[in-house]
Order: structure tokens, then C-alpha cells, then sequence
């Protein structure tokens, strides 16, 4: 097969530039592979009989992502750590020490959370951004700028709310988390919630409502209207709404956003939060 870089380091190099050009900023995969121990290809006509033998793809499943192969065994991890972590310093750095996923290695900073850990509202969006990755801290982008006016609207400033994503590494070049990366990421963020134990959630955008609601509808039908999520041994009244940085690019959506602001300070002024 012609091979597009060939030999020569000129070639090499222009390929190089192409691909960063064309946005390509890492060079790894997914999942951590330890290519010292991993067993070589078995040839193409095996892989070809293999891929024939296969059962066809089953039909679209339940909402809750799947995670692959070599997944499992990391899922299985995460599940682990976050269970043993007793608070949030030790999910932090069970969150720090997870090699299951690829994004630590090319995130810059771990982004936990920000605001007040004693408040009952608690906010989660889907993932850092670049501002967010350089300072280690949620929504301090021109998305989290926005937030802060919405929330501002109701009175409430980081002081009497509590806020994490579903990932705590930034996606490369700010792409879109994989599903893979949603599901090793979710115990994590569920055992972060059953820490905060808050009486309210609002989920900031699609990844994150689809993923706590456990659901594949839409943010648009999802919006504004009140859940219940189980967590541990609480059930906890959550809410979705539009992503701030959705409202940066849509700002028609506002006025929905605006409405669903309201409905969340009527149930906090209801539940005395
Ligand atoms: N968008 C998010 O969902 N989270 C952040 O922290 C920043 C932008």
C-alpha cells in the first residue's frame, strides 16, 4: 500500500503539519494500550474471517452507555474508586489517579468542582473547556460568564451553589466527549453527587441531562421539566436546561432558559434553599 508519508523526514514533517492543520492535536488512542505486553495482529485473513463470524450490531439499546472490550475492565475500576472515595478530597485524587481513560493525558489540569460544597443546589455540566483546563476550575470560560449572569438573575453567585461536569478532563481540541468516555466518567460524577447530597440538580445541556437521566431524548423536549434522579439512598428533584454556551451560539433560546431559571428559584424558594 502506498504509504502518504514515505520515507523521507520532509514528507514526514509536511504530513505532521497537514494533520495539525486539520485540527489532529493528539496522537493516542481512547484507551491506554501497553503495546510491550499486547499481543501483535493476528494476519488480515483471520481479522477478515473474524469480522464475517461476527453477530450483526444489535439494535439501538438502552440510553445508558456501552463501554468496549478493554473498557469493562476500567469501568469495573472506576466503579471501585469512586465507591471507596469517603469525601471529596479522596474522590479527587481517586478522580486524578484513574489511568482508565486516555483525556488525563492530554488535559493540562483535573477540573473538579467549584463553589460552595455545604449548598443543597448543585449544578453539573458536561465537560472543560480550555479556560477551564488551564486553571483547574468549572465554567470560568465565556460559557461559565454567562452562567454566572443566569444565575446571578436569581440571586444565587458560586457562593450558594455547588458545580462539576460529567468529565473532569478536557476533551482534545474541545471535541465532544465519546460515549466510552461518558460511561467510565459516570460513577465518578454519581458518587460526586451522593457526596454534595444536594436537594436540587440542574443539569447544564444534552451530555449531561442524557447521561444522569439515563435517557436518549433530547435536551430540547427535556428541558424544564422536573425529574427525580436516584443516587445512593436519595432521590433528588433535577432539572434540565439549555447549555450556556448553546445560549452563546442560540441566544433566541434564552427566553426558554429564562423560563426554566424561574421554575428552578420557585422550587429552591419552596424548599427554603
Ligand atoms: N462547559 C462545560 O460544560 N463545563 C465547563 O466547565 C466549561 C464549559
Amino acid at each position: 500500500m502506498h504509504n502518504p508519508v514515505g520515507e523521507n523526514p520532509g514528507s514526514a514533517l509536511a504530513a505532521l503539519r497537514f494533520y495539525l492543520d486539520a485540527g489532529v492535536d493528539e496522537a493516542i488512542d481512547e484507551m491506554p494500550l501497553d503495546r510491550t505486553t499486547a499481543p501483535p495482529p493476528p494476519p488480515m485473513t483471520q481479522r477478515l474471517q473474524a469480522v464475517a463470524a461476527e453477530p450483526r450490531a444489535p439494535a439501538p439499546g438502552p440510553a445508558r452507555p456501552a463501554v468496549a472490550v478493554g473498557g469493562d475492565i476500567a469501568l469495573a475500576e472506576a466503579e471501585r474508586l469512586a465507591r471507596a472515595a469517603g469525601d471529596l478530597d479522596a474522590l479527587k485524587a481517586a478522580i486524578a489517579g484513574f489511568e482508565g481513560s486516555g483525556l488525563k493525558a492530554t488535559a493540562s489540569n483535573i477540573v473538579f468542582a467549584d463553589g460552595n460544597p455545604e449548598s443543597r443546589l448543585m449544578l453539573v455540566g458536561e465537560a472543560p473547556g480550555r479556560e477551564e483546563d488551564l486553571k483547574g476550575l468549572p465554567f470560568v470560560g465565556e460559557s461559565g460568564k454567562l452562567l454566572d449572569r443566569m444565575m446571578a438573575a436569581i440571586g444565587r453567585d458560586r457562593s450558594s451553589f455547588y458545580i462539576t461536569n460529567v468529565l473532569p478532563w478536557r476533551p482534545p481540541g474541545n471535541r465532544n466527549p465519546t460515549q466510552e468516555e461518558i460511561a467510565l466518567f459516570l460513577p465518578f460524577v454519581r458518587h460526586h453527587i451522593a457526596l454534595i447530597r444536594p436537594k436540587v440538580l440542574l443539569l447544564l445541556g444534552n451530555i449531561s441531562a442524557k447521561t444522569l437521566f439515563d435517557t436518549t431524548e433530547g435536551i430540547t423536549r427535556m428541558r424544564g421539566k422536573w425529574r427525580e434522579i436516584a443516587i445512593a439512598d436519595q432521590v433528588i428533584p433535577a432539572m434540565a436546561t439549555y447549555h450556556p454556551a448553546f445560549l452563546l451560539r442560540q441566544p433566541g433560546a434564552k427566553r426558554e432558559a429564562w423560563r426554566d431559571l424561574l421554575s428552578l428559584e420557585a422550587r429552591l424558594n419552596e424548599l427554603k434553599i
